[in-house]
């Protein structure tokens, strides 16, 4: 037998204790594999060799990067706990390869690896690197530590995240690449806004987020917007603080934007703030949210049109006879009849509540419904849209499809 074909056979042996027994073997396997590699990771960390050094950190940045890394090494061996102290490498490439690794591993969602191994306090450490790239690691690291718990977020907090956001922002050496990711990183800051969040922190970053929101670039006001709607997700004292930011205007010019994504956003924090007390609620049709919102009716993309509804299903909801009348004057009751024709389910079914909502009024607003339904062209127009959606309801689900046809 020739060399190629003893390879061969002893390839195809292997395969076949792959096939038979995959899990034992593949398990056994990999956990040889991963103790060589962590042993030998470590050594070349603690190095006192700095090209080996250098070597072991790249290697781990690549382990890291790849798309099933050893998790469970990283987390029992000390290899991550010497990775994050380079963080504070005065070698500035060591430094560069650590903050890339540790953002890249927080990205993944394992921040908390990061968090238990001191990761926060070494992190502040990339934002005085004169290599952009490693400041940028260092934001995108405590972006995604911040929206992995509020306790990780206050944890950042009380370590001094926000005079370092602030700083960034207002400096004029701050590049607007890296002003994306501090206006994401600052919408993660009030991921999951809750009674117990530092309000002294919260007024502090404001100014910083009002500049943000005024930007000229989508991405930064888009990220912006966010992060309003999630700090008024809070509920009530957090509502206040958002319409107190002075920057409702922005949040609702924002729903005329000419990028779709910056009008979606907008249009799910409207539907956060419709959620407030009657006060507040006034103060945002003040400033002539009404109007721009219910554009979003007509406009082609199904998702605009969703959280338009939602917004207004908010409004109904939570606002007076007064502040629902102020929405029907504008003749928004044709628009939504309209959407029962052609549009998606979720559309037609968001569409209905809204009406639904609307029929449980009071005396006074079910006549003019009624007035506004028979100027749209009453109920027989009504009758012959529900038969038509219904039955194209019915097809759809027969299809197993669902995707409406309307563009208006
Ligand atoms: C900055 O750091 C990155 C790694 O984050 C590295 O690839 C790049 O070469 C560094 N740039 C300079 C100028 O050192
Ligand atoms: C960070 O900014 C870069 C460049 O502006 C962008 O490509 C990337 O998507 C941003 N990352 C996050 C998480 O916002
Ligand atoms: C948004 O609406 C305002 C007033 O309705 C208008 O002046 C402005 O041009 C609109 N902006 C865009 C981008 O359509
Ligand atoms: C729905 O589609 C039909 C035919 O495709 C069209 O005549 C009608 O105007 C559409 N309705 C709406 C509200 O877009």
């Amino acid at each position: 037998m020739n060399t190629d074909k003893r390879l061969f056979i002893l390839f195809v042996f292997q395969i076949l204790i792959l096939v038979i027994s995959p899990e034992e073997y593949s398990g056994l396997y990999v956990q040889d594999v991963d103790d060589i590699l962590f042993h030998n990771l470590y050594n070349a960390l603690i190095s006192e060799d700095f090209d080996k050094k250098f070597d072991g950190v790249v290697e781990l940045r690549k382990l890291i990067a790849s798309p099933d890394p050893p998790y469970e090494g990283l987390e029992k061996t000390a290899v991550l706990q010497r990775l994050v102290e380079f963080l504070s490498s005065e070698k500035d490439n060591i430094q560069d390869e650590s903050a890339l690794a540790i953002a890249t591993l927080c990205s993944k969602g394992y921040s908390h690896h990061v968090v238990i191994a001191h990761g926060i306090e070494y992190l502040f450490d990339t934002f005085g690197s004169r290599n952009i790239t490693t400041v940028q690691q260092g934001i995108l690291a405590f972006g995604y530590i911040m929206s992995h718990n509020p306790d990780f977020r206050d944890k950042c907090v009380d370590e001094g995240i926000v005079f370092h956001l602030n700083r960034l922002v207002f400096s004029s050496k701050t590049p607007d690449f890296l002003l994306k990711n501090i206006s994401w990183a600052i919408s993660n800051f009030f991921v999951g806004t809750d009674e117990y969040m530092d309000e002294e922190a919260v007024r502090e970053i404001l100014p910083a987020l009002s500049a943000l929101i005024q930007h000229n670039d989508h991405e930064i006001v888009q990220h912006a917007v966010m992060a309003y709607g999630y700090l008024a997700a809070g509920g009530g004292k957090y509502i206040q603080l958002v319409i107190d930011s002075g920057r409702i205007g922005n949040i609702i010019a924002s729903l005329n934007h000419t990028d779709e994504k910056v009008q979606f956003s907008a249009a799910g924090v409207l539907a956060i703030l419709f959620t407030g007390n009657h006060q507040q609620i006034q103060q945002i049709i003040n400033h002539g949210a009404l109007q721009k919102l219910i554009q979003l009716l007509i406009h082609p993309t199904p998702d605009l049109k969703k959280n338009s509804l939602q917004a207004i299903n908010n409004l109904v909801t939570y606002g007076t006879s007064k502040q629902i009348q102020a929405l029907l004057d504008l003749n928004v009751i044709s628009l939504i009849c309209d959407l029962l024709d052609n549009c998606s389910r979720t559309v037609v079914k968001a569409s209905l509540d809204i009406i639904h909502l609307l029929l449980g009024k009071s005396d006074d607003i079910r006549e003019v419904i009624n007035r506004h339904v028979t100027e749209w062209g009453g109920l027989e127009k009504m009758e012959k849209i529900m038969d038509k959606t219904i039955s194209r309801l019915h097809n759809e689900d027969n299809k197993d499809f669902d995707q409406g046809t309307c563009s208006r």
